[in-house]
């Protein structure tokens, strides 16, 4: 059953909580995981950079995401140390089919401001569910130093998960981004029960 707490849940706004198995896996297959979160990271970092390219006349949004461009390269590296540390190597870079598949829910016609709600809101997704999935990470590993190492990931992203809700309610009416926002969720559980689940992706 869900082990989320109702306060993190509340948070989050997750409808359906990670399978229970996930975490046993991902502890099989380090090597691989950490090479996918490794990617995960820098997605991120690439991902905010070009949100500040398309959205260059929003200041508030290019002030904000500056920094996370940083952060979020900084996690790619504290990842890409760990994997060293341990003697292991950072993989290819896979499909990532939870992206892919969110990307094709967002909004394509229509209103720019519609638009730039979609990207904001798949990122503080994106942000949501790796949050989780950490938390997860942090509680369900048996390696103690990687389950302190993921609690500090968890708190990071979701940081990042609150300030792109944030933006979001910056460029649009609050009650709008509320209701687009649970579509959101919805849709993301539908992703979640026909994605494969895998111990070697974040998600
Ligand atoms: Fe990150
Ligand atoms: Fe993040």
């Amino acid at each position: 059953m869900n082990t989320l707490s109702e306060h993190t849940k509340n948070i989050l706004g997750l409808q359906l909580p990670t399978d229970p198995r996930w975490v046993s896996l991902a502890g099989l297959s380090l090597e691989a995981i950490l090479t996918d979160h490794a990617y995960c990271e820098q997605k991120a970092a690439l991902t905010c950079i070009s949100l500040i390219q398309r959205y260059s006349d929003k200041v508030e949004l290019v002030t904000q995401l500056a920094p996370i461009v940083t952060e979020e390269w900084g996690h790619f590296r504290l990842v890409l140390h760990e994997l060293h540390r341990r003697g292991l190597k950072l993989g290819v870079q896979r499909r990532d089919e939870y992206v892919n598949r969110l990307i094709a829910f967002q909004q394509k016609g229509g209103s720019e401001e519609g638009r730039l709600l979609d990207h904001l809101l798949t990122m503080a997704m994106i942000e949501a569910r790796s949050c989780e999935r950490f938390k997860r990470l942090s509680e369900g590993l048996e390696d103690e130093y990687l389950r302190n190492f993921y609690r500090r990931f968890m708190e990071s992203e979701a940081g990042h998960y609150a300030l792109f809700i944030d933006l979001a309610e910056l460029y649009n009416p609050k009650e709008l981004v509320r209701k687009r926002w649970r579509e959101w969720l919805e849709h993301e559980v539908l992703i979640m029960r026909e994605i494969e689940l895998r111990g070697d992706r974040i998600h």
